[in-house]
Order: C-alpha cells, then sequence, then structure tokens
C-alpha cells in the first residue's frame, strides 16, 4: 500500500473508536487560476484538480478561465485588462450554481494560483464582494511584481509578441491596458527603495491591489486579514520570477541583491493589505519547494491539499478519522486509488 504522509494534519486527528457513519461533510469549492502561458483546459491544470479531489473527495474544482476556447484563455494569460479580467471572473464565478452561495449570496472557497494566476487570485478576494476564502495558496507568484519580464521560448509568438510591446513602453496606458506581466511589473528607487512614480501613478492592477497609493482601501486588508491561510509557496530554484522572493512578498535591491522580508517592509508594518492581521492569527505561511519554476511533484501537492483543503475546519478531523487508517504512525488512505511515486504534474 502506498503510504501518504500528512503528518500536520495528523496532528489534528484523534482517532477514537466509534462515530456514526454519516456522509463526510462536503470539502470547500476550489478555485484553480492558472498561470501565464497556460489555458484552463490543460491535462497538467487537470491533474491538479483530480489530485484535490482524490485527497478530498467530492470538491467540486472551478477551473477559472477568460475564454470557454482554451487557445483564447492563454491567449488572455498574455493580453488583457487585468482589472477587467478579474471583474469578469467576480461575475463568472457567481454565474455558477455548483459554487453554491450561501443564504448571504456569499461564496465560500478555498484557491489555488499558480504563477501570474496567484496574485490575480488575490486581487479577486480583494475586489470580489460576493467571494469569501478559507485558504488562498499561491505557487511561485508575483505577489511583489517582477523587475523584469521572462525570457520566451523560441516558438513562443504570443509571450514575443508581449514582451515586445512592453520594451521602453511599461507605463503607458496602452500597455497597462492590455499587456497582463505589465500590470504587474514594479520599479522601485535603488537609492531610497521606494516603488518609483512611475509604477504608483500607472500600474494597472499590483499597485492598487497591494495597496501601495493614497487612499488605502480597507475593504481589500479586511479580505486578506479574514482569510484562515495564505500559503505562500516559493520554488528554490526559480529563474523564471524575477525576483523570486517575490512570491513571499519580499523585497530584492537589484544591485546588491538583498532581500528584504516581508514583516521588515512597510506594506506589513502598516498592513495596507491585511498581512500583519492575518500573521499576527498564525495564518501566514512562507513555504518553499525544490526545484524550478513549476517544478511540482503530486505528493507534495497531496500533502498540501490535505493541509489546507477540504471541509471547513472542525469538521475535517472526523472525516479524515474515517477516510485513514494507521500503520505504525503512517496514516493510510483507505480509498485504494494511491498516488504514483513522486510523478510530476506538468504546468505550463
Ligand atoms: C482596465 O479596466 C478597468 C476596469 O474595466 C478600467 O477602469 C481601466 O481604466 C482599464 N485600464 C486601462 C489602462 O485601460
Ligand atoms: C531616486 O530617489 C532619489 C532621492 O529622492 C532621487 O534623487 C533620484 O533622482 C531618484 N532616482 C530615480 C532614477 O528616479
Ligand atoms: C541597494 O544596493 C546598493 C548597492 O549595494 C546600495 O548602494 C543601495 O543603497 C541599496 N538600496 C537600498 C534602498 O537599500
Amino acid at each position: 500500500m502506498h503510504l501518504l504522509s500528512l503528518p500536520p494534519l495528523l496532528t489534528l486527528l484523534v482517532f477514537t473508536a466509534a462515530l456514526p457513519a454519516t456522509a463526510p461533510p462536503k470539502p470547500l469549492p476550489l478555485l484553480v487560476w492558472h498561470g501565464l502561458g497556460d489555458r484552463y483546459d490543460a491535462d497538467g491544470l487537470r491533474t491538479v484538480g483530480a489530485l484535490a479531489n482524490k485527497v478530498h473527495p467530492g470538491t467540486y474544482v472551478y477551473y477559472i478561465r477568460l475564454d470557454e476556447d482554451g487557445s483564447s484563455d492563454r491567449t488572455a494569460s498574455f493580453f488583457g485588462n487585468v482589472s477587467a479580467q478579474v471583474a469578469q471572473v467576480c461575475e463568472d464565478i457567481k454565474q455558477d450554481p455548483q459554487l453554491a452561495q450561501d443564504e448571504d449570496g456569499v461564496i465560500r472557497a478555498d484557491a489555488l494560483g499558480f504563477s501570474q494566476g496567484g496574485q490575480f487570485l488575490r486581487g479577486l478576494l480583494e475586489r470580489c464582494d460576493g467571494l469569501s476564502v478559507r485558504s488562498l495558496m499561491t505557487f511561485g507568484s508575483q505577489h511583489n511584481g517582477i523587475s523584469e519580464f521572462q525570457v520566451c521560448g523560441s516558438y513562443d509568438f504570443v509571450c514575443k509578441g508581449a514582451v515586445a510591446l512592453v520594451k521602453g513602453n511599461a507605463w503607458t496606458e496602452y500597455v497597462q491596458g492590455r499587456v497582463v506581466p505589465a500590470q504587474y511589473y514594479r520599479t522601485v528607487n535603488e537609492t531610497t527603495g521606494k516603488a518609483t512614480e512611475g509604477y504608483l501613478e500607472h500600474s494597472g492592477f499590483l499597485a492598487d491591489v497591494n495597496n501601495e497609493r493614497e487612499g488605502k482601501k480597507a475593504a481589500y486588508a479586511a479580505k486578506v486579514a479574514g482569510l484562515e491561510w495564505f500559503v505562500m509557496w516559493v520554488f528554490e530554484e526559480d529563474k523564471t520570477v524575477i525576483p523570486k522572493e517575490s512570491g513571499w512578498f519580499a523585497e530584492v535591491n537589484g544591485t546588491s541583491g538583498d532581500v528584504t522580508l516581508l514583516r521588515d517592509r512597510a506594506i506589513y508594518k502598516e498592513d495596507w493589505v491585511g498581512l500583519r492581521r492575518l500573521d499576527e492569527k498564525g495564518g501566514l505561511v512562507f513555504r518553499t519547494t525544490p526545484g524550478g519554476h513549476m517544478d511540482l511533484k503530486q505528493k507534495m501537492l497531496a500533502e498540501a491539499f490535505g493541509e489546507y483543503f477540504g471541509p471547513e475546519t472542525g469538521e475535517k478531523g472526523d472525516w479524515f478519522e474515517r477516510q485513514v487508517d494507521l500503520v505504525g504512525d503512517a496514516p493510510v488512505f483507505r480509498d485504494q486509488e494511491r498516488l504514483g511515486d513522486d510523478p510530476k504534474v506538468y504546468l505550463a
């Protein structure tokens, strides 16, 4: 039998004997937002959804898309107005009957974002009134923006087109309204370490959702502080996201390479986006995983999903008790379907 180790979860479990055999509590639905150059109907992303279902059977997975056509959805990961995209997703999820809303009309869900999908999900949470998120998990995201644009694949002309438009024009309205990565591009004055005027004035997305401007939006901070968990994964060898520490909201001095961690930054100390409040209640989680950008392993994902997704806390312990046996100290799923030995998950 394959052993799936879920040590953090086990600490929550109490293995008592007889409990009434009721139906397992329903896991929260899961919103998944893919990264740049990926598409919502890609095999890799479906593998992730299937895995979430294996760990928490009955999880309804909603794959966020800007177009039902997968190819157009991929193009929209390069081109479009991110604020308009986030607003569209907010409307779309409210139209989905399976994202059952409670009596107050609020959607309660977990959220999983890969790369830019991570900061877009955070923006969605901050701006979308009818959405309440329990766990937000991001992998290799650019929460503090990028200081350089990524290198495109040789034949990826959509990517090359996007990067070509940005060169020297990043702060024009034309680019900010159309090129997706430009809307989380962020420049700082190397002397003062402060965000530049160009960024603060013209950033189409990031400066707003990070509440870096005057007139900070308390509602944004309240939404983030209201999370139960915000789990931020950084790939240890990430060469695609520059700088990779952006995945933890850290700031990197482009000249010296010095890293200023989130807790030493004004965004945290003055709690512009609720991260400090969330941290003080123990809900802010910094994680690393070996490998480069989007180097994902099923086992690692399964453990993370087991720990942070599924039914709302409180119901979880009981449910796991019925699903899991112990062999020695190791948990074994009663379900016979097993995960392979560390198979990779391929995402763009
Ligand atoms: C992007 O869309 C938003 C919302 O529709 C709009 O308010 C904003 O002006 C647009 N930005 C640009 C640069 O066109
Ligand atoms: C950075 O800030 C310093 C001090 O305010 C200023 O003198 C300098 O011109 C700024 N550099 C750039 C590139 O804007
Ligand atoms: C960034 O590093 C350079 C080179 O070490 C240094 O001169 C500069 O003061 C640093 N900037 C900040 C904001 O610390």
